[in-house]
């Protein structure tokens, strides 16, 4: 299993500020962004006007999705400074390419570009990796700003290569390998904490162009809260689920034209009850009741679906207590609490959805259209279960996210999450918002549900590479 599919990339929930000066070079930063992107990272890029004439914004501003730091003089939407905002919040600050000429305003601590600003407010380590003809890097001038970055900023230098240049010569001056500039970025940050994990801190992110209505004619099931199961009129066993996720994903598929069936338990947020059908229930058992009759109208063998689409985002317990009191338990009398296992409600749904019995026996054709299945698993620490949930409850994707970090999980309004997938492609995605999280995963399930519709409902499900 690869660290992506854990959900330990090396540079997980880190946010990554990439400075891009005037080089020739420019171009390989595009590359780096993916690279540090595929570890994990949430970057954000920093241009100086030279190396916005190499390579546009709107290429780093697609693929960081975050808008791209140009103007020294231009606050944000919300009005703050945006390469302050970057200094402040960023675990590391890369430059890469890094001119002849940025070496040499950062030794003299010229703040006149984004670039420079936010290396000079930052205190965040910085890691620079220079890019320029062989005689401008051999320069005296060159080697005493890079040896002042070095010794006295204490900056960590990826020392430039070996080979042939832009200006048709050969000699050091190419931009290092990207990967050694991931390694050095790695290096320096391993054992330390995100420093900010608050998305609300953080560069804004670039505005999402609106979702199209890729769910229109869609019946998209949602369930959301957790569960409380009673030990006495009283008394539940709960959990700190609040519903926001759930919500959210609800909110996201009726904003795309889906028709949405909330099966809520315990929320503590609004419920679109204007706009979706909602359901309210309380144990595990009535979840249990409501799904089915949402699914497949009521407990037994359907061969057709009534809906497109299941998000199991409810936290649904695991345990119930075996007899429930009728009447309110008193201290004197003592607790001695038999709990039983509950059904695993996803992996039910996944196989009457299949044509399975209990046993996990093919004794029906799976029902049609087939049908989509999300489900969530809540871990603490390692993420390593989660492929093989994904495997074992024969859902479609599994949305894992590791409840106990900052910023993710149970009250938050954001969450980091990995998506699993059963067609071979996972994807780590940094911290968001839980209503981008729920896009993400609606996106996901739109392309899904079209390429069923193009292949024929007789075909098997695949999912669109995006
Ligand atoms: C085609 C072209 C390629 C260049 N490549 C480099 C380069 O690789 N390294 C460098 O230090 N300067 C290079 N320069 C010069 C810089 O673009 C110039 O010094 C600029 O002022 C740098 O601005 P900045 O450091 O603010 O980005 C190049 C210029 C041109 C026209």
């Amino acid at each position: 299993m690869t660290d992506r599919v854990r959900g330990r990339a090396r540079l997980d929930g880190r946010l990554i500020a990439l400075g891009v000066t005037g080089s020739i070079a420019a171009y390989k930063a595009v590359e780096l962004l993916r690279l540090l992107a595929a570890e994990g990272a949430d970057v954000v890029v920093l241009l100086s006007p030279s190396a916005a004439r190499f390579v546009g914004p709107l290429t780093f501003e697609a693929l960081s999705r975050h808008p791209v730091e140009t103007e020294l003089m231009e606050l944000l939407p919300d009005g703050r400074i945006g390469h302050i905002v970057i200094a402040d919040t960023a675990d590391a600050v890369v430059v890469a390419p890094a001119t002849a000429h940025w070496l040499g305003a950062m030794a003299n601590g010229l703040a006149g570009d984004v670039v420079t600003a936010a290396c000079l407010a930052t205190s965040a380590p910085v890691i620079v990796a220079p890019a320029m003809d062989g005689d401008m890097w051999t320069h005296p001038a060159t080697q005493s700003n890079v040896a002042r970055l070095r010794d006295a900023f204490g900056y960590a230098i990826v020392a430039p290569e070996s080979g042939p240049l832009a200006s048709g010569q050969s000699g050091i001056g190419r931009l290092a390998e990207l990967p050694a500039i991931v390694e050095a970025v790695v290096a320096r940050l391993s054992g330390t904490a995100v420093r900010q994990p608050d998305a609300a801190a953080r560069p804004p992110l670039a505005p999402t162009a609106p979702r199209d209505a890729d769910l229109t004619g869609r019946h998209v099931v949602v369930t959301a809260g957790g569960t409380r199961e009673p030990i006495d009129p009283v008394r539940f066993i709960g959990n700190r689920s609040t519903g926001k996720m759930g919500v959210a994903i609800a909110e996201a598929a009726l904003n795309r034209g889906a028709r949405v069936t909330l099966i809520a338990a315990d929320v503590s947020v609004a419920l679109p009850e204007d706009r979706a059908r909602v359901v309210r229930v309380e144990t595990t058992g009535e979840l249990r009741g409501a799904l089915l009759d949402a699914l497949f109208g009521g407990a037994g063998s359907p061969a057709t679906a009534r809906f497109d689409a299941l998000v199991m985002a409810a936290a649904v317990s695991d345990f119930a207590p075996v007899r429930p009191a009728g009447r309110k338990l008193v201290r004197s009398e003592g607790l001695n609490l038999e709990l039983e296992a509950t059904p695993d409600l996803l992996a039910e749904v996944a196989r009457i959805a299949h044509g399975l019995d209990a046993a996990g026996d093919e004794t029906r054709a799976p029902v049609a259209p087939r049908p989509f299945l999300v489900g969530f698993a809540a871990e603490t620490g390692s993420l390593d279960r989660a492929a093989d949930k994904l495997r074992a409850k024969g859902v479609d994707l599994l949305v894992a996210n590791d409840v106990a970090e900052a910023g993710s999980g149970f009250g938050t309004d954001t969450n980091r999450v990995v998506i699993l997938s059963a067609y071979g492609a996972s994807e780590g995605l940094p911290l968001l918002p839980k209503r981008e999280v729920a896009d993400r995963l609606l996106d996901r399930v739109a392309a899904a549900l079209d390429a069923r519709d193009a292949a024929g409902q007789t075909a098997g499900m695949q999912e669109v590479s995006r």
